[in-house]
């Protein structure tokens, strides 16, 4: 799975003779799993027309500040919607402009409101590209942190052959893959993420268990994926898919499956986070036929699970361990015992207290305490702003 999916691509096109490419880079950017946006020059419209671009991304393509219904086209907002910008191609002109700081088209404005990497595919015939001018311009966009996609040789559109052909649209996309994988925050590490609940037999057709659904831990293994790392999830039953993600998925039933499946893939991880809500006792035996009713009253006889995180704090080396706590009382308190007993580095503390937090709603409210003693509070948000919260805050604070 490419790290560009999911990402949201604004792709520029302007006015030279490679445009008709961008129809190519568009579809391999939209097969990635990107949502793509695309904007035109004015000019750009002479070589390639917005039906076309509209249709493979599958969005409405803007060239014009305005529309013909007199309406604005946010430039800002579109630059500040984008993970990332490519410009494709760039011509002599436009990379004059944008060395410039001009903003006389709407590819312009955007690329000035744009907060996130932006690549630039300069293409033009060869003199112009060997011209000091544009060489000049190309190192200038490079000290703004601009990313330049080499131009290629060979035939040219004026006849000539030589440097200057915007890069084949292949190597638009690995050259922008490569680049965001190399940047992403994770980037090279195994994140092994627990979710879910656990179901422990009592007999083929009847379990002990709860409320789990498992979002928050397959919002953080989705999240981990987004931000490059390479993800394990291991998941209790849940009806949560995570198909188009890249994680690698263990489906496990009960807490000794899921030890199992934790403690198997353990020693190479980086990053264990422990959202399960894992049973904390399993019926003694589990009947081999269903139970058939008879007495007015039954007893099921109850045995402890294992503590999985328990045992992965005793066996830590440089992993970082995160587990989750859930409570209804003290609960600074109790969360603090917990870190300390099962040596993590940090618990993700939710309370039953909050109406926003809990079982099978889509927010959570929830304080981070880290081993240092930390206590970071944040406000009740979504599911997958929370598992952001989480990830962000152990790359910045516990990565070192
Ligand atoms: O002790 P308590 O169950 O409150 O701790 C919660 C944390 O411990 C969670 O991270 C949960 O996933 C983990 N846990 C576990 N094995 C158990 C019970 C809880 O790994 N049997």
């Amino acid at each position: 799975m490419s790290i560009l999916n999911r990402k949201r691509i604004v792709l520029a096109v302007t006015a030279g003779i490679a445009a008709y490419k961008a129809a190519f880079l568009v579809r391999l950017l939209v097969k990635k799993g990107a949502e793509v946006r695309v904007i035109l020059s004015p000019e750009a419209l002479d070589f390639v027309t917005p039906l076309t671009l509209s249709t493979l991304s599958k969005n409405q393509v803007e060239y014009e500040f305005s529309n013909s219904d007199g309406s604005w086209n946010n430039h800002v907002e579109l630059g500040l919607w984008a993970d990332l910008m490519i410009i494709a191609p760039a011509t002599a002109n436009t990379l004059s402009k944008m060395a410039d700081g001009a903003s006389d088209n709407l590819v312009l404005a955007v690329y000035l409101s744009a907060k996130c990497p932006v690549f630039v595919a300069p293409a033009m015939d060869l003199d112009m590209y060997r011209h000091p001018s544009t060489s000049q311009n190309i190192e200038r966009l490079k000290t703004f942190g601009n990313l330049i996609i080499p131009a290629e040789s060979g035939e040219l559109a004026s006849g000539l052959s030589g440097e200057g052909r915007m890069a084949e649209p292949e190597n638009i996309v690995s050259f922008v893959e490569d680049k965001i994988q190399s940047k992403a925050p994770l980037n090279g590490k195994k994140v092994l993420v627990s979710a879910g609940p656990t179901y422990e037999l009592i007999d083929p057709v009847r379990f002990v268990g709860n409320f789990s659904s498992g979002k928050m831990g397959i919002e953080i293994a989705k999240a981990a994926a987004d931000m490059g790392a390479e993800v394990s999830l291991v998941c209790g039953p849940s009806a949560i898919s995570t198909e188009g993600f890249a994680i690698r998925r263990t489906d496990v039933i009960s807490a000794l499956e899921m030890k199992n499946a934790m403690e198997s893939q353990y020693t190479e991880a980086d990053i264990v986070i422990m959202s399960a809500a894992v049973a904390d006792y399993r019926p003694a035996n589990i009947a081999e036929q269903k139970i058939k009713k008879k007495e007015d009253e039954m007893v099921i006889q109850l045995v402890k699970n294992p503590d999985i995180l328990k045992g992965l704090g005793e066996k830590k080396k440089n992993q970082l361990l995160i587990g989750f706590a859930l409570e209804t009382n003290d609960e600074i308190e109790n969360a603090k015992a917990k870190l300390k007993n099962k040596n993590l580095d940090m618990i993700v503390l939710n309370s039953m207290q909050d109406k926003e937090a809990g079982f099978r709603k889509d927010t959570n409210k929830v304080s981070f305490i880290t081993k240092d003693q930390q206590l970071i509070s944040h406000e009740a948000k979504n599911k997958s702003e929370v598992a952001k919260d989480i990830l962000n805050f152990i790359v910045e604070k516990l990565m070192l």
